[in-house]
């Protein structure tokens, strides 16, 4: 994994351009960074709050030998780099979010978006989107979002150079990757679990396909999530919102 950065001023969203790189040949390592997105976008079809200057806004591509219903494995190892890139350099305490949230005392602070590309059923590609939210106020957030988002300049009381953060990320992430070519998931399944704030509690989980309440005890190979039911029934949960109980 050797990156190559291109930065970029405005862009729709740096997932497209990543995207659109990977198709027309780019090395893995890839790596677009933007000032702003006027269309940041995020999992399930939301928006992505993207202000210029104010954030790490990333996509890489990726272009690893596994079959695609492992791709998700990066995004777990891409958060729990993220996490470990961050606690390095600032004195924060962050959890993980199944499958890719970073939260500071219940607030996200950074979402990642994994977009896979395949050719019958062979991984060609995966852009992975990183938002890393890291100088935003209050005031960039609107108001319904200020209640599950947060930045790192609220929760340091600081602002923080993007340049340190970028950095540090591709450092963990390359010493992850190399771990992950060497040993598999295994080892970065435990410290994705270590970070986790979503195992070994009873949480609600809103699917595609309904409502699963149970309790989160692990993560499987394809990177699901698994969940005991009431009647002890274990079921892997491929995608969802996870609500927690309060506190
Ligand atoms: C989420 O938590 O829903 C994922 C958010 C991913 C946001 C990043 S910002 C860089 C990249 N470009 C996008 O349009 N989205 C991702």
């Amino acid at each position: 994994f050797v990156p190559s950065i291109k930065l970029l001023d405005a862009v729709d969203s740096t997932q497209n351009i990543a995207q659109r790189m990977a198709e027309e040949g780019a090395p893995e390592g890839t790596l677009v960074i933007a000032e702003q997105q006027t269309k940041g976008r995020g999992r399930m079809g939301r928006h992505w709050v993207s202000p210029p200057g104010k954030g790490v806004w990333m996509s890489m591509v990726l272009r690893p030998e596994i079959p695609l219903q492992f791709a998700p494995q990066l995004t777990l190892l891409a958060a729990v780099a993220l996490s470990r890139a961050l606690m390095a350099i600032a004195p924060l305490d962050i959890g993980i979010k199944w499958p890719n949230d970073l939260l500071i005392g219940g607030k996200k602070i950074s979402g990642i978006l994994l977009e896979s590309t395949a050719e019958d059923e062979r991984l060609r590609y995966v852009v992975a989107g990183i938002g890393i939210s890291v100088n935003l106020e209050e005031t960039d957030y609107p108001p319904e979002l200020l209640e599950a988002a947060t930045s790192l300049r609220i929760a340091l009381g600081r602002p923080l150079e993007r340049s340190e953060v970028i950095a540090a990320f591709i450092s963990q992430f390359q010493q992850l990757y190399t771990l992950y070519h060497k040993e598999g998931f295994a080892p970065i399944r435990s410290l994705w679990e270590a970070r986790s704030i979503t195992l070994h509690k009873q949480a609600r989980l809103v699917t595609p396909s309904g409502v699963v309440e149970g309790t989160p005890v692990g993560l499987d190979d394809r990177g699901a999530l698994l969940v005991k039911l009431a009647g002890g029934e274990i079921i892997p949960v491929f995608s969802a919102d996870i609500k927690l109980p309060a506190g």
